[in-house]
């Protein structure tokens, strides 16, 4: 057999596969579904950079004996990387004052309508030449990827013109060509309304059906479309005027629903078979059922709920329920600037009541699902996607235990 093609890494200490978590398709993870091998051996496909074999050392074929490329991985813990399925990754600028007014009682939504919030973001970002986003959003890519990130959702919806909402993903896209950090971007111009449509919300929600959306489409900037769905941004009718805008012109759908107001978002996202619905602080029983029930994937967010102070998303009773859970950062500039996913594992132990295999299928195998990639990545399995997060460590549960510092 010709082996020129494969390498080969041997005696790992532990891999974990996340074979069962694939295999039950995200539901109900639990610890015996993580898929762990003592002393694994990896085979890797360099043509695909794809899964040939995985397993016991002892158990694997004979004819891999032969590979000249091999690699010991003693005193390591290998694992998927690690997905981060929602950010606003591209935008300049910080919220430090948005952040001082909530602590002296301000809400988001107050700050929002006296011109702070998303707008203060909007202004800067709208100034940044495409070069300094770019620079800007490298460097925190290189932070993601130091807590075991490899691929990473990107949205616009900083900018809310078309040319400015075009620049942000150009940037995702100039920010690939350097990265080897695989990047999923998302249009998103359903952020808020721009001052240019002031008061004239559904005239904007048109502009972005008829025109938008079909620009962004014919350019092929981006895979999904996602949508703010809350009081004060995009009501029921509007935020279904754009999905199935959206959804005709070829793009994947995804919702921010239920972080401050359940306006239907659930229901509607799930009806039109958006691959994830994202924050659900605020989800109702029923609704909690109906995600349960569908393919769509719960997104959560507790470094948003952390650092605005609000409620946690009941992430134990979407899981009890059935739900495919992920978890995010959610980074952005003004409800979670961090980076930092091993730590969301930890607020998801700590304050959503997740057991740690639920938190290690939410940031792999179910932020897969949640991109539409389970599969080719989330799992180590035989054709998928060899991207793996090297720890040294003695146990995948350091990942929560760490509190975030995973170095
Ligand atoms: O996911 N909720 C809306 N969007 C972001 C916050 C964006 C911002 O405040 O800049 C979120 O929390
Ligand atoms: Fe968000």
């Amino acid at each position: 057999m010709n082996t020129n093609h494969l390498v080969l890494y041997h005696n790992i200490d532990q891999v974990l596969t996340l074979k069962g978590v694939a295999e039950k398709r995200g539901r109900h993870p639990k610890k015996e579904d993580l898929g762990l091998i003592e002393n694994a051996n990896v085979v890797v496909n360099t043509d695909t950079n794809d899964v040939e074999w995985v397993g016991p050392s002892h158990e694997m074929p004979i004819e891999y004996g032969d590979i000249s490329n091999a690699y010991p991985g003693s005193g390591e813990l290998w694992m998927p990387e690690l997905i981060e399925c929602h950010t606003h990754l591209v935008h300049s600028g910080d919220r430090h004052h948005d952040y001082a007014l909530r602590a002296m009682g301000k809400t988001y939504q107050e700050i929002a309508k006296e011109g702070g919030g998303i707008l203060t973001t909007l202004k800067s970002t709208r100034e940044t030449p495409l070069y300094n986003l770019v620079e800007q959003a490298q460097a925190d890519l290189e932070r993601f990827q130091k807590y075991g990130v490899g691929t990473v959702e990107v949205k616009s919806g900083y900018g809310l013109t078309l040319e400015s909402e075009c620049r942000m993903l150009e940037a995702v896209r100039a920010l690939q060509e350097s990265s080897s950090v695989l990047l999923v971007p998302t249009f998103m111009p359903a952020h808020m309304t721009p001052p240019e449509f002031k008061g004239r919300t559904d005239e904007y929600v048109e502009v972005i059906c008829k025109e938008w959306i079909q620009e962004v489409a014919r350019l092929k900037l981006a895979v999904f479309f996602d949508c703010f769905i809350e009081d004060g941004f995009f009501d029921f009718k509007q935020t279904q005027k754009m999905l199935e805008a959206a959804l005709a012109a070829g793009f994947k759908l995804k919702l921010h629903a239920d972080q401050f107001n359940d306006l239907g978002g659930v229901s509607l996202g799930v009806e039109m078979g958006a691959t994830s619905i994202d924050h659900l602080e605020c989800i109702s029983d029923a609704n909690i059922n109906k995600l349960a029930q569908s393919e769509t994937v719960g997104v959560l967010c507790p470094g948003a709920s952390l650092f605005t102070g609000m409620g946690y998303a009941p992430a134990r009773k979407l899981i009890d329920a059935g739900a495919r859970i992920a978890l995010s950062t959610d980074y952005n500039p003004g409800t979670c600037p961090s980076r930092n996913l091993p730590l969301m594992t930890t607020l998801g132990c700590s304050q959503m009541k997740m057991t740690v295999p639920e938190t290690i299928a939410a940031v792999t195998y179910n932020a897969a699902a949640a991109l539409g990639l389970e599969k080719v990545l989330g799992s180590l399995e035989k054709g998928k996607q060899f991207r793996v997060c090297h720890l040294q460590k003695t146990s995948y549960e350091v990942l929560p235990y760490c509190f975030g510092e995973l170095d």
